[in-house]
């Protein structure tokens, strides 16, 4: 059965303050954690099996998500002693991992299409596949050179501005054979980007990268999440289908007065009140009362 590992390690500290409490992955989007969506994204593809690697329990993700029965999927949470970087987590987690595997960053919202990234990584009988998306600003991201063919030139993580040859960065999803492991040291910090990939390139190992032109978004920042948001309530995300203008949680009192327009998304529990306006594109967390 294939499976996922998703890296959720990060503090978020370029999110605070929605990160003060809440660990990066589950801070809402669209009122459900951000997590929950990419196990959907994963399930929709077959993927049932996904393994969370992290180095301290967030224990509002256990206490939410459990074993992932409810969501139809099988979650296993894999604890590092201490922070191992990218590709150390991934080695944290080998003794779970047995065929080819897929390995996700945490903090990306990617409409990602798991099943042609497989096809690709099969054909070309990859070692390790990277999915790359283009974006304006690649000097805060791993940059990846590739030859006509697809296969990976060089790849440089978070490079000055001079050194940027291309648009197309990392997106933060692997597809990987498992004997590349072996180069990762059990027990210390070992980074894909800056490590494991131009190691593999270093050697001669046929490394592919998989271009996508589907919805991608970092979430690291404030300005991104709300962009995020605005994004999957106006439809832009092709993977993201939101059937009825407004969807509102269990327990909600809107009084008939009021008036609602655009997109709008109401969490459990909250109060219009008499003639309140509620004007989309917009996501009301639970527990509100609108005057
Ligand atoms: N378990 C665990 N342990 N997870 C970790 C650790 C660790 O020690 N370090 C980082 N992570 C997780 C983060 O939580 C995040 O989900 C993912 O690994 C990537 O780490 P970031 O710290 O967010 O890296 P970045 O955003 O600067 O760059 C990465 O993502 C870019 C795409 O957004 C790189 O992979 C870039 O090459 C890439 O372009
Ligand atoms: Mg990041």
């Amino acid at each position: 059965m294939l499976k996922a590992v998703i890296l959720v390690g990060g503090q978020g500290t370029r999110l605070r303050p929605l990160t003060c409490n809440t660990p990066k992955s589950m801070v809402p989007v669209l009122n459900i954690p951000f997590l929950e969506h990419v196990i959907w994204n994963l399930k929709a593809h077959g993927i049932n099996d996904i393994i969370l690697a992290q180095h301290h329990l967030a224990a509002s993700m256990v206490q939410y998500f459990g074993d992932g029965t409810h969501l139809g999927v099988r979650l296993t949470y894999v604890m590092e002693d201490a922070p191992r970087g990218t590709a150390g987590a991934v080695k944290n987690a080998e003794k779970h991992l047995d065929g080819t595997f897929f390995v996700l960053n945490g903090d990306i919202f990617h409409d990602r299409d798991f099943t042609a990234m497989l096809d690709f990584h099969t054909q070309r009988r990859s070692k390790a596949t990277i999915v790359l998306t283009p974006v304006d600003d690649p000097t805060v991201y791993g940059v990846v050179e590739t030859d006509s063919q697809g296969r990976v030139k060089r790849f440089l993580e978070k490079p000055k501005r001079e050194e940027v040859t291309t648009n197309m960065i990392n997106a933060g999803t692997y597809v990987l054979e498992p004997d590349v492991m072996v180069r990762v040291p059990p027990a210390r910090k070992f980074s894909f980007e800056r490590e494991l990939f131009p190691g593999l390139l270093d050697s001669g190992e046929p490394v592919y990268a998989y271009s996508s032109q589907n919805y991608w978004m970092d979430t690291g920042t404030p300005e991104k999440y709300l962009q995020l948001h605005r994004d999957l309530l106006d439809g832009r995300c092709d993977g993201y289908k939101l059937d009825r203008q407004v969807i509102a949680g269990k327990d909600r009192r809107i009084h008939p007065s009021v008036r609602m327009s655009g997109r709008v998304i109401i969490g459990e529990g909250c109060v219009a009140e008499k003639d309140a306006k509620l004007n989309g594109p917009l996501v009301i967390g639970a527990q509100c009362r609108i005057g």
